[in-house]
C-alpha cells in the first residue's frame, strides 16, 4: 500500500495557495481568451468517445501543472497503480475496488500491468463466466414475448445506474418490454407500479449487493405476496436476484441468481449483474459494447500522461475549485432528455464517495472535500434555476453535457437544443455589463462541456468511467477513501428503532423533536 501524504502539506499545496492569490481570484476567462487565442486548443481534449473543453474554467496551464504536481506529491500515480493491480485500497473494510476488471476485455490481460497479472487473472475467468451467464440469460428474457415487463427493484448503486443507464440508451432498447424502477420503501412507488401489471407477463429482477438492504427487502417480500395473490405460480420464470449474497437469495425463494464480488462497490456495479435491466433492454452485444466504451476510458485513464489525462484533469479541476476558489457545489447540465437520470446518478458517485471528513487514518481533515453535485436536464433547468446560476451571489461551476447526433427526425429541435447549450455556456462566461442592476450578468461563471458524438452504449460507458475515475482522482488527493460509505450506517440503525416506536408509542429517551414529531404521528 503506498503511503499517502496529505495534500495540504505538500510544496504544491503551497504554490497553489500563492497561485490562488496572486492570479487565481481575479482570473478573468475573457482576458484569458484576449490573450491567448490558443486557450481553446491548449485547455481542450480528446478522450475515449468524449471530447473535453475546459477552457471556460478559471484556470491557466501554470495552475494546472501546479496541480499535476500536487497529483504526484500526493502519491496519485501509486495509488491508482494500486487501483488497477487490485491492492485493497478501500482499506476501512479491507476489499480491493475492482469495477474496471468487470470491462476487461477477456483477451487482454498480457497488455495490463505484467506484476498484476497473477493477482486478478482468476477473478477475471469469474467476471467473464459471470458476464456470459448473464448475457445468455438476459437474451432469454429478451425472446421470452410473454415477459412484457421488467420491474427492477432496488436502492442507491442499484438503481441508479441501471435506471440512468437504460433511460440514456432509450433509443436502442427492444421494442415490447417495459422497463420499471423501484427503489422508494414508500408504498406509494410500488402500489402505482404494480397497478399496470399482470403477474404472468412481469419479471421480477430483485437487485441488491447485501441482499439485506431494507428498502428493497420490503419491496421485493410485497411484490412476492402480490405475485402470489394475483395467481402468479411460476417463480422461477418471474423472480431473478443479482446479488453477491447469493444464499440470501435463495432463502427468499429466488432460484435465478446472478453474482458479483465485494470488490465492486454498490455505486461502481452498473458494469456487474446489476446491469441485468440494462442488457435486456440494449441486448448482450450492446451491453458488451458498454463495457468496452469503459474499458477504452480506464485504459486512457491508466496509461495517459497527467497532463493529457482527461479523468485526472477534470478531479484536479474539483479540487481546484473545492479547495482554493471554495466552491460548495457543482452543477450537472446535460443537454439530452434521455440523461435525465444523469445528476442523480452522479450525486451518488460524487458524495457517497467523496463525502468523508476524515482521511484513512479516520483523522478529520482540514481541508473540504466532495461538492454538492445537483442538477436538471437542459434546457428545463434553464426555466428553473439558471437565473441564480447566471446572477446569484455563490459562483457554481456547471459541467454541460451535449450530444452532436440526435436519435430522432424531428425538424429543428436539435439545433435549438445545441444552441441553447452554446449559449448558456457562454452567457455564464461572457456574462453583460453594460447594463446595470437587475439586468447585469457578471460573467466569469466556469464550466465544463463535455460532447459526444452519439450517445451510445460505448459513449456512456466511456462517460460514466470518466466520471468515477475523476472522483478517485479528488479522492485520492484528499487522502480519503472514496469506496466505504459509513455515513449511511447511523439512519439506517435509527430508523430500526423508530420503526417499533411508531408502532409502540414508546417516546422514552428520544430527543424533544423526535419525541414531539412521534407523538403527532402516533396520535
Ligand atoms: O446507501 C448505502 C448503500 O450501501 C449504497 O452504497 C448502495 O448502493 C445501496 O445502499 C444499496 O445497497 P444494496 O445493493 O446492498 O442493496
Amino acid at each position: 500500500m503506498p503511503d499517502m501524504i496529505t495534500c495540504n502539506q505538500t510544496p504544491a499545496w503551497a504554490a497553489l495557495q500563492q497561485a490562488f492569490q496572486t492570479q487565481g481570484k481575479s482570473f478573468d476567462l475573457r482576458a484569458a481568451f484576449d490573450h491567448d487565442p490558443e486557450r481553446f486548443d491548449r485547455l481542450s481534449q480528446t478522450a475515449p468517445h468524449v471530447f473535453a473543453d475546459l477552457s471556460k474554467n478559471l484556470i491557466d496551464k501554470d495552475t494546472e501543472l501546479l496541480l499535476f504536481t500536487l497529483a504526484r506529491q500526493c502519491g496519485f500515480e501509486a495509488h491508482r497503480s494500486a487501483l488497477f493491480a487490485g491492492d485493497a485500497i478501500n482499506t476501512t473494510e479491507q476489499r480491493a475496488v475492482m469495477h474496471w476488471l468487470l470491462r476487461f476485455p477477456s483477451q487482454a490481460l498480457a497488455e495490463h500491468q505484467p506484476d498484476a497479472i497473477n493477482n486478478i487473472a482468476t477473478e477475471l475467468a469469474d467476471v467473464h463466466a459471470t458476464l456470459n451467464a448473464m448475457l445468455d440469460y438476459a437474451q432469454l428474457v429478451r425472446d421470452d414475448t410473454g415477459i412484457t415487463d421488467i420491474v427492477n427493484i432496488g436502492i442507491g448503486g442499484s438503481d441508479l445506474g441501471p435506471q440512468m443507464a437504460v433511460s440514456a440508451l432509450e433509443s436502442f432498447r427492444l421494442p415490447g418490454k417495459r422497463f420499471h424502477f423501484v427503489s422508494n420503501v414508500d408504498g406509494h412507488e410500488l402500489t402505482s407500479t404494480l397497478s399496470d401489471l399482470n403477474p404472468h407477463s412481469t419479471l421480477f429482477l430483485i437487485a441488491s449487493k447485501t441482499f439485506t438492504t431494507i428498502e428493497t427487502m420490503t419491496n421485493a417480500h410485497s411484490a412476492k405476496a402480490w405475485f402470489a395473490s394475483q395467481g402468479g405460480t411460476d417463480t422461477e420464470r418471474h423472480f431473478a436476484a443479482l446479488t453477491t449474497n447469493v444464499d440470501a437469495a435463495h432463502a427468499f425463494g429466488i432460484r435465478n441468481t446472478f453474482g458479483f464480488w465485494d470488490w465492486v462497490g454498490g455505486r461502481y456495479s452498473v458494469w456487474s449483474a446489476i446491469g441485468l435491466p440494462l442488457a435486456i433492454a440494449i441486448g448482450p452485444e450492446g451491453f458488451r459494447e458498454f463495457l468496452a466504451g469503459a474499458h477504452a476510458m480506464d485504459e486512457h485513464f491508466r496509461t495517459a500522461p497527467l497532463e493529457l489525462n482527461l479523468p485526472v484533469r477534470l478531479g484536479l479541476l474539483d479540487v481546484w475549485y473545492r479547495n482554493f476558489h471554495g466552491f460548495t457545489s457543482r452543477s450537472i447540465a446535460p443537454y439530452h432528455s434521455s440523461l435525465k437520470r444523469w445528476p442523480a446518478y452522479l450525486q451518488q458517485l460524487e458524495m457517497e464517495s467523496n463525502g468523508k471528513r476524515v482521511n484513512e487514518q479516520g483523522e478529520t481533515l482540514p481541508f473540504a472535500t466532495s461538492p454538492v453535485v445537483w442538477g436538471e436536464p437542459g434546457t428545463n433547468g434553464q426555466h428553473a434555476f439558471f437565473q441564480m446560476l447566471h446572477q446569484g451571489t455563490d459562483v457554481v461551476p456547471v459541467e454541460f453535457v451535449a450530444v452532436k447526433k440526435p436519435r430522432h427526425t424531428l425538424e429543428g429541435h436539435h439545433t435549438l437544443l445545441l444552441a441553447n447549450v452554446l449559449a448558456q455556456a457562454q452567457a455564464l462566461m461572457i456574462g453583460k455589463t453594460d447594463a446595470g442592476g437587475h439586468r447585469n450578468f457578471p460573467g466569469n461563471r466556469p464550466s465544463t462541456f463535455l460532447l459526444l458524438d452519439d450517445l451510445t452504449p460505448q459513449s456512456l460507458g466511456a462517460l460514466i468511467a470518466l466520471q468515477e475515475h475523476r472522483v478517485f482522482v479528488s479522492g485520492s488527493v484528499w487522502g480519503i477513501n472514496s469506496f466505504d460509505q459509513w455515513g449511511v450506517e447511523l439512519g439506517k440503525v435509527l430508523a430500526k428503532d423508530l420503526q417499533l416506536r411508531l408502532i409502540s408509542g414508546d417516546r422514552a429517551d428520544l430527543d424533544g423533536s423526535t419525541a414531539g414529531l412521534l407523538s403527532r404521528l402516533c396520535k
